[in-house]
């Protein structure tokens, strides 16, 4: 055998020993946990073949607590590019077999190295978590690992994808790069993300709880709304991914991939001339709308179970991807609260960023009152969503179908907010406030003394009433303004959509030259 053959034997035996990761041992240990390994969720990810490692037998340099005996090729992660549906793509994995996946400096380096080539190809990035956070062994140096990992995510956003899928733990400060991130995917049961775990919240606040009920995928995808989406299996999370990428683009200077369309984009849909009930205080269901309208009725829906009275998410019109935000008069009558604002505020800023145009549908009766709002900040956080609309310079299409009242009608995208096409139902009301609310207001006095008259108040609020509903619960008045372009018939909506997007096709808007606004955050 020539030293040239040896050598080849030697680095195929090299690569494989590599690609066992932490050992065979540790493998089955982790399919045990009912997880998948680094290499084998990058290769359920990629497209077959396309897989292109880097730093595969870069080692760890530590020696602190027996350190020097645990080398493993390629440390605790597996990184390199890749292609999803034929688009270039990084990838990295972290590789709970190594060391728990914990991360060391050199983990550090390969991540960056990565993200580095992502930016400068401008392709997304695709990060996979399953690590136990900083390698305890490696202190000041795994933590300087995690600030270049931070500050990369943060020049990151806004010019390339970034998409964070949790497989395992993702505990302390570790939880700021996926949180840094676009989109978040948490698999049920076995992934978990808080900054302190159940024994230190036993220690400091006395409060026992698990980790599932800590910080699983279902609390932080009902409660917190840290994550996007929550997968029952590995191979679901991963579909998300690929379903997601198939919405957005590459980076900043592209548009999202157009597809094929074969539903007639002057479909007409009947059912919504009917699905609007004469009781203004009766609700519907926006997901029949969306169905009714979007491209083969289908509908990519963003954090489905946090906040359910905003609904986000990607869907297509004529093949070209678009961002949606409704409200959903079934969940608290389409209300926006705090966390419905800070939900659709952060989307509606993705889509900004990533020129996927945005459609409202509107129907919303205001911001929910009360001290639990007020507290929490419902002020900044509505006027973050308002920031987030009047920021956007992608084309905005708004349809009001019923209700757009007050402050809220202006944050779902008003006219006032540089929306550039604005159409209403002939159901909408718009209007500073409902009818009851502001008779209340204007003739409360007139009321009093009517009362103390010995008259019939009711009969005369009830007038009011449908003074104040002749006068303003309609599109008319709006429309007589030009704040409302047109007033269009339900069932045409996804034909004047689809017929919109194409015109605003060419938009160009641009913001005064600053270094960044100041969001009320
Ligand atoms: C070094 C680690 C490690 C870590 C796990 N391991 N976490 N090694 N540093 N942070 C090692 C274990 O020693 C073990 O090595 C192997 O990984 C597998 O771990 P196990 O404990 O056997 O697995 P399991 O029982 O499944 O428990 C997983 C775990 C637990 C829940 C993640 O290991 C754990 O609690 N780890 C510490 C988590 C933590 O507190 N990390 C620091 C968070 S603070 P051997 O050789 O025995 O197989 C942080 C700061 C970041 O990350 C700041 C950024 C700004």
């Amino acid at each position: 055998m020539s030293k040239q053959v040896e050598k080849i034997k030697e680095l195929v035996a090299k690569r494989e020993q590599a690609r066992l990761g932490g050992g065979e041992k540790a493998i089955e240990k982790q399919h045990a946990r009912g997880k998948y390994t680094a290499r084998e969720r990058i290769e359920m990810l990629v497209d077959e073949g396309s897989f292109e490692e880097y730093d595969m037998f870069k080692k760890h340099r530590c020696t602190n607590f027996g350190m020097e005996k645990k080398h493993y090729y390629g440390d605790g992660v597996v990184a390199g590019s890749a292609t999803v549906g034929g688009r270039l793509v990084y990838v990295y994995a972290q590789d709970f077999t190594v060391n728990g996946g914990s991360l060391s400096e050199t983990m550090a380096q390969k991540i960056c190295k990565v993200m580095d080539m992502a930016m400068t190809m401008g392709a997304p990035v695709i990060c996979m978590n399953d690590s136990g956070g900083a390698r305890i062994q490696e202190g000041i140096c795994a933590l300087a690992g995690y600030g270049e990992i931070f500050e990369r995510n943060i020049l990151a956003s806004g010019v390339i994808p970034q998409i964070s899928a949790i497989m395992g733990p993702c505990a302390g400060g570790a939880v700021y790069s996926p949180a840094l991130t676009d989109f978040i995917i948490m698999k049920e049961q076995t992934s978990y993300m808080f900054l302190t775990g159940p024994k230190v919240v036993k220690t400091v606040t006395g409060e026992d709880i698990d980790a599932e009920h800590l910080g699983g995928a279902s609390v932080h995808a009902t409660k917190s709304g840290v994550t996007h989406f929550a997968a029952k299996t590995e191979e679901e999370a991963i579909e998300m991914i690929k379903s997601l990428l198939s919405f957005i683009p590459s980076n900043n200077t592209e548009e999202a991939p157009r597809v094929e369309c074969n539903d007639p984009i002057n479909r007409m849909e009947d059912s919504l001339n009917e699905i609007i009930p004469d009781d203004p205080n009766k609700a519907y269901d926006m997901y029949k709308v969306i169905g009714a309208i979007t491209d083969n009725g289908e509908f990519f829906e963003i954090q489905p179970k946090f906040a359910k009275n905003i609904i986000i998410g990607f869907a297509r019109f004529n093949g070209q991807s678009v961002g949606i935000v409704a409200n959903q008069p079934a969940a608290y009558a389409g209300v926006l609260d705090v966390n419905a604002s800070r939900k659709a505020a952060r989307f509606v800023r993705f889509c900004d960023a990533f020129n996927i145009p945005i459609v409202s549908l509107v129907d919303v009766p205001g911001f929910l009152p009360g001290t639990g709002q007020e507290y929490n900040a419902v002020i900044q956080h509505g006027a973050q969503l308002l920031y987030a609309y009047g920021e956007a310079t992608v084309p905005k299409i708004t349809i009001t179908l019923r209700k757009s009242y007050g402050g809220s009608h202006i944050v779902m995208g008003c006219k006032q907010l540089r929306s550039d096409l604005n159409f209403a139902w002939p159901s909408s009301e718009i209007a500073v406030m409902g009818a009851s609310g502001a008779v209340a207001i204007l003739c409360g006095k007139e009321a009093k003394a009517k009362k103390e008259a010995g008259e019939d108040v009711q009969a005369f609020l009830a007038e009011k009433e449908d003074e104040y509903t002749e006068k303003f619960a309609n599109p008319y008045e709006a429309a007589s303004y030009g704040y409302i372009d047109d007033v269009i018939e339900p069932r045409n909506t996804r034909f004047r959509i689809c017929r919109g997007l194409a015109q605003l096709a060419t938009k160009r808007q641009q913001l005064p030259a600053k270094k960044h606004g100041c969001m009320p955050m």
